[in-house]
């Protein structure tokens, strides 16, 4: 591995970092999409700088303590291939700071930009008291929906134990153990709130083969948290099929499914998914309302 160069600039200690992880052919995709913003959290983290912070400081000279740390963990970054966010134990969603470790999936949902853009104008969040997050992992989209909306009750809920202690870490952080409940729980299985205004969800929906041949990062990340099933759909299709059950008479369901929104068109020609566009990225994102949900499987 290349040397790094001691008695720099943080601008100039950016520019080497990102060419080590270029070297390297590392894989960004939690939360960074190249290796010069991989490399900039990595100096930002250690050196504690906030991000937007004045252009100026970038050419300040890197203390040589702060140099060794930034070099530690990028090196690392590189020999465990673990994403940054887990060196770190920290990811930021819906501006807002998470505890993250390798109990959880590294936040990343679109869904971010929804709770941030007060889910407009698809969900009148003025009616809403009761929120349900499925699959919640880290509490982030739960808990940072509880940030937005102090109005509203939610629960959040996981199969992993593992998942919820984290989630349980970052509740207490954002003093939201009054309103946040967490539930261990298959799905919908042992939920006690029936009814719910609205049921958010990033579940599980890679299909296992392709889970198996995702780059390295993602092999980091706990295995319940991407497959599922041969096809993608084994979450999904559960949640779908008892959403109306757990939602009020007027509620919304809206889950993202990625990449397996095609396969889920075509498993549900008459469904009348609406897909939701995001101006930050991300896709496969769909809502549904009680109302369609019910008339479908046939639950009027
Ligand atoms: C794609 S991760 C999403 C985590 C979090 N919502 C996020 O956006 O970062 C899916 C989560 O579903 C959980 N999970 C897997 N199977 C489940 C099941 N049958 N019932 C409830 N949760 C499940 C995993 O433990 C994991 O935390």
């Amino acid at each position: 591995m290349a040397q790094l160069t001691k008695n720099i600039t943080i601008s100039e200690l950016i520019k080497q970092i990102s060419q080590l992880f270029s070297e390297a052919d590392l894989y960004y995709g939690h939360g960074t999409a190249n290796e010069l913003d991989e490399a900039a959290w990595a100096v930002h983290h250690v050196l504690d700088i906030p991000f937007g912070c004045p252009q100026a400081i970038y050419q300040e000279q890197v203390p040589e303590q702060a140099f060794d740390a930034v070099q530690k963990l990028a090196v690392q970054r590189i020999e465990t291939r673990k994403p940054m966010a887990y060196l770190t134990n920290k990811m930021w969603f819906a501006d807002i700071a998470f505890y993250v470790d390798e109990r959880t999936l590294v936040p990343r949902s679109p869904l971010a930009e929804l709770i941030q853009t007060d889910f407009a104008p698809w969900v009148d969040m003025s009616r809403v008291t009761s929120a349900l997050d499925l699959c919640t992992g880290s509490g982030c989209i739960g808990l940072a929906l509880a940030t937005y909306f102090p109005e509203v009750h939610v629960t959040c809920s996981d199969i992993s134990k593992d998942a919820l202690d984290v989630a349980a870490i970052n509740r207490k952080a954002l003093g939201l153990d009054k309103r946040v409940k967490l539930v261990e729980s298959d799905l919908y299985q042992n939920l006690e709130t029936k009814k719910f205004d609205l049921i958010v969800s990033n579940p599980p929906y890679v299909a296992q083969a392709v889970v198996d041949a995702l780059p390295e990062e993602y092999q980091q990340e706990p295995d319940l948290g991407l497959a599922s099933g041969e096809d993608g759909l084994k979450h999904v299709e559960v949640i779908l099929r008892e959403a109306s059950d757990y939602l009020t008479e007027d509620g919304v369901l809206i889950v993202e499914v990625g990449l397996s929104e095609e396969a889920l068109c075509l498993a549900h020609p008459q469904l009348a998914f609406i897909w939701l566009e995001f101006e930050r990225g991300g896709e496969g994102v769909f809502m549904l309302t009680a109302k369609t949900l019910r008339d479908y499987y046939s639950k009027g």
